[in-house]
């Protein structure tokens, strides 16, 4: 039986097994590993507070995600397979794991925030 997403411990659960699926993914991987060179110790606990702020309104994120994927861009043309991609891989790890409003929700931002990423760094 999956539950919705509760807190910030569930949140560390999706986005470890999100990111766990990025790091060899066959599209969108070496982005990541090749072009970014993530360091992970330091990406993966702004992505929690990213998401935490999303869905439980924190207010610890103060990123700048449009700048950081414009100068991905700059690096390695972004294209409109990759945000769709990257879509398709965060429904399927909220989907593998949760269910219910959040759950919802945290799927919904995303497509919506990867649409106006899409117009506002590749066009
Ligand atoms: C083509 C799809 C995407 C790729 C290849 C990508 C890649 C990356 C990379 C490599 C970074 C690390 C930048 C760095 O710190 O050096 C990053 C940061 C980040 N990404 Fe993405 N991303 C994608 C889509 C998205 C989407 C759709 C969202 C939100 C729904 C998102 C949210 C973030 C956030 C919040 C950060 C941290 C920004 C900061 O540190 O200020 N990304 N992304």
């Amino acid at each position: 039986m999956k539950t919705d997403i509760r807190n910030k411990e569930d949140i560390k659960i999706l986005v470890d097994a999100f990111y766990q699926k990025i790091k060899t993914d066959e599209i969108i991987g070496y982005l990541f590993n090749e072009v970014a060179l993530v360091n992970w110790e330091k990406h993966l606990p702004i992505m929690y507070d990213f998401w935490d702020n999303i869905l439980f309104h924190t207010g610890n994120f103060d990123g700048n995600p449009m700048m950081k994927h414009r100068m991905l861009d700059e690096k390695s043309t972004l294209t409109e397979a990759h945000f769709l991609h990257w879509t398709k891989l965060w429904k399927k790890t909220v989907d593998d794991f949760f269910e219910g409003e959040k759950a919802d929700e945290v799927k919904i931002r995303a497509k919506n925030i990867a649409k106006a990423m899409m117009n506002k760094v590749i066009n």
